[in-house]
């Protein structure tokens, strides 16, 4: 078995384990008979799998590994920051390293762990949190009870302890600092969460409160973030960056082929592996979708009984996915900004996906008389939607179509428009009293008019 164990790093979700790979949740929901899978680890999106199934990152990997050495060597490593896109191998590869190297240190009598944190999935993100988090998490690798409550204990105390933990268990330790642009709490001084963790662990480090080597990985997917660095901050923290781009599906191809024994021999139909990077690919280039898909598939294949995953079952797999994306953004949204998008998806409907804001405007005055609401100003209305291209639903341009000249702000949906629609109308009573084939006909009207 070529995956380390399981993931037990942070406060991320943990890997099922048991001897033969299953848990027993699994043991019970697939029959032994008609499982396609044949070690379901190597398709879980956390597993950290071992460097000769990480395809493309031999740059990123060196890099990483040339920092990390420095803890053998007695020194402080330099702190790395990495940036890119959701998916393309910043966690994976950095723990990777970092398990390596930990087994290297163990073979030279050097205590040398790594601590990783996702802050995006705290439940509350602020400094005080995430200083516990880091402690508990600690604790955990050290292999002691992590003794301070939440609350009742101030911020100060929880470094405190925390340090304490760190200089009796490790010569050297890395603090993986994950998604750390989700610390954006702004309740010291206006200075966001993150800046001033970065703050106190550099601190810590530079002024030699602990004997450890402490150093930082911090993971992002938005590198702007550091420019809201307190100056204090900003002036002892000087980290090495390393950049991941998107995959395209050629790299896509190469990554989902390494996992190819997570199925049993055959039951990987022709063209599966092709069929779902290329998927991949238009869905931004994240490889975590891409095995996710992969995954669904035989998922759905197992749950229909059959013995080969085939490309229908990842265009199934696919849509649900693509479903339950938009219910998680759609969902979400506050009523009047679903009217907003409600009435671009109408007018994107019915106009091969396009939508320019001065019909969807119009559209979005009938929608809220339909529905009594007061409908906001049409500046309103646009930002409402741009804000909601953030979420990639839908991206706006500008273009000057039309023999009328002028400039228009236009909408176009990067999920289908149908299930945004659908989404919509059933996240919601205000949807009831809408008639979407009457709405949908006074689109057309509004466009032959235009
Ligand atoms: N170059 C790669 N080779 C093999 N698997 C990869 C590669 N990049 C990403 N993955 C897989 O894709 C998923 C997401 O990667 P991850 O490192 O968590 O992304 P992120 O950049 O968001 O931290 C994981 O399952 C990881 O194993
Ligand atoms: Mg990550």
């Amino acid at each position: 078995m070529s995956t380390n164990g399981p993931n037990d790093s942070g406060d991320e979700r943990e890997t099922p384990t048991s001897s033969s790979g299953g848990s027993i949740v699994d043991d019970i929901s697939e029959n032994e008979n008609t499982t396609v899978f044949r070690d379901k680890r190597l398709v879980d999106p956390y597993t950290i799998v071992d460097h000769d199934r990480i395809y493309g990152r031999d740059e990123q990997l060196a890099a990483e590994a040339w920092a990390f050495r420095d803890n053998l060597d007695g020194e402080r490593p330099p702190d790395l920051l990495l940036y890119g896109p959701s998916g393309t191998g910043k966690s994976l590869t950095v723990k990777s390293v970092a398990e390596k190297l930990k087994a290297k240190a163990a073979e030279n009598g050097i205590k040398f762990d790594f601590v990783s944190v996702n802050f995006k999935s705290m439940e509350s993100r602020t400094l005080d949190r995430a200083v516990w988090e880091l402690g508990r998490q600690t604790a955990k690798k050290a292999g002691v009870v992590w003794d301070i409550p939440q609350k009742g204990f101030s911020t100060d105390a929880k470094y405190v302890r925390l340090y304490e933990i760190v200089e009796d268990h490790f010569d050297a330790l890395v603090f993986i600092l994950d998604e750390i642009d989700a610390l954006t709490d702004l309740s010291l001084n206006d200075e966001p969460a993150y800046s001033r963790l970065l703050y106190s662990l550099s601190r810590a480090m530079a002024e030699g409160h602990v004997d450890t080597l402490i150093s930082t990985v911090v993971i992002t997917n938005h590198p702007k973030f550091l420019n809201n660095l307190d100056s204090r901050t900003d002036s002892s923290y000087n980290p090495t960056d390393i950049a991941f781009s998107d995959y395209d599906a050629n790299e896509l191809r190469e990554i989902l082929s390494r996992r190819r024994d997570a199925f049993e021999p055959s039951a990987l139909g022709e063209g599966v592996i092709d069929f779902v990077a290329a998927h991949g690919a238009i869905n931004e280039g994240d490889a975590r979708r891409a095995i996710s898909l992969l995954r669904d598939a035989g998922e759905l294949a197992n749950q229909n009984g059959d013995s080969v995953v085939t490309t229908g079952h990842v265009e199934t797999a696919n849509k649900s996915l693509l479903n339950n994306r938009v219910l998680e953004i759609v969902g979400g949204l506050a009523p009047q900004k679903k009217l907003s998008l409600y009435s671009a998806a109408i007018i994107a409907d019915v106009n091969d996906g396009k939508a320019s804001s001065s019909a969807v405007y119009k559209l979005y005055k009938t929608v809220c008389e339909a529905t009594g609401d007061n409908p906001f100003t049409q500046e309103t209305m646009c930002r409402h939607l741009k804000r909601a291209g953030t979420y990639s639903v839908l991206e706006n341009s500008i273009t000057s179509e039309g023999f009328k000249g002028g400039i228009h702000l236009q909408f176009t949906f990067t999920v289908p428009v149908d299930a945004v629609i659908n989404t919509l109308e059933k996240s919601s009573s205000t949807f009831d009293s809408i008639d979407s084939s009457k709405i949908r006909s006074h689109a057309r009207a509004i466009l032959s008019k235009s």
